[in-house]
């Protein structure tokens, strides 16, 4: 790639933004040039903004201390130097959902890891090796925000992304039953030990609204795209994953049990 592609990050002095900073230090395809957070760190340097709260385990990024950060809200200043924007913000869902169709509507893609627009019906909810003919349904998107470029794309709930590629190998054998149980790192609460000492040495049986997640979100993922309605229709099939998700003690990494009952039952060698 001759020129890199310009990218902000939306939310980023939180812990996803964080993680999106250190992912983006030397990559090759994006370069990043706008951070934006809320109005509290707007106008501050980076490693002001941030302050005490860098949570990754690598220190942060020479190239991003001296970034001075912009206001979310401050849409036209954002989008001004970027081809797209990653969105971290953590904000009530109604108000995500509102400005990642802001920044949309000035033709500046959104790609988000919040949960706010994971439902909206021509918003693609991707997991690259298994859905990528979801994008499709953007063209629908771009016809509701009257964009012609702008559109916003979002990931599954982070549990799912480590068995649902499982269950897409197995697809052919028509998994109908599937028991999943999850264990779940720490970052997923946006916290690390420091933050969290109870946690170690200890579980958490219970993740609130993290079971109702693991067992929807696979059904729009294996979902297809209707054309006619111009949205993405959830697999209707004889597929029912019920999940259990615990909170353990590992700082980054979800593992995932997951048992499955076939319609049609593979051979050893299949
Ligand atoms: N942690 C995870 O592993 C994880 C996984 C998947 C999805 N998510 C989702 O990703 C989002 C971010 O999570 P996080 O853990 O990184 O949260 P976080 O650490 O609380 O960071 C939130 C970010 O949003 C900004 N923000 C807060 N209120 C704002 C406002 N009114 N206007 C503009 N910006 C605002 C904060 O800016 P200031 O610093 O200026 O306040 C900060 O940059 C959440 O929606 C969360 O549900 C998190």
């Amino acid at each position: 790639m001759s020129e890199k592609i310009k990218v902000g990050i939306l939310g980023a002095t939180g812990m996803v933004g964080q993680r999106f900073v250190t992912l983006l230090e030397n990559h090759p395809w994006f370069e990043l040039v706008t951070l934006a957070a809320s109005a509290h760190s707007a106008g501050k340097t980076y490693e002001e903004a941030v302050g005490g709260r860098w949570k990754m385990e690598t220190p942060m990024p020479e190239f991003v201390k001296n970034m001075v950060v912009k206001n979310v809200a401050d849409v036209e200043d954002v989008v001004k130097d970027v081809d797209f924007v990653f969105s971290a913000v953590n904000m009530p869902k109604d108000e995500i959902r509102a400005i990642e169709e802001e920044y949309a509507k000035t033709e500046t893609p959104v790609v988000s890891n919040n949960s706010a627009h994971r439902w909206t019906p021509d918003v693609p909810m991707v997991v690259p090796e298994i859905n990528p003919q979801h994008y499709e349904v953007i063209e629908h998107q771009r016809k509701r925000l009257g964009t012609k470029h702008g559109f916003i794309a979002v990931k599954p709930n982070c549990s799912i992304q480590a068995y649902t590629p499982a269950l897409a190998a197995w697809q052919e054998f028509e998994p109908h039953e599937v028991v999943v149980s999850t264990y779940q790192a720490i970052s997923g609460a946006g916290k690390t030990f420091k933050d969290w000492p109870e946690m170690l040495g200890n579980i958490i049986p219970f993740i609130s609204g993290e079971e109702a997640k693991s067992e929807k979100e696979p059904l729009k993922v294996f979902g297809h795209v209707d054309e006619e309605k111009g949205e993405i229709v959830p697999f209707d099939g004889p597929l029912r994953i019920t999940s259990q998700c615990i909170r353990v003690p590992v700082l980054n990494g979800h593992t995932a049990t997951v048992f499955i009952n076939f319609g049609k039952n593979p051979t050893k060698d299949e």
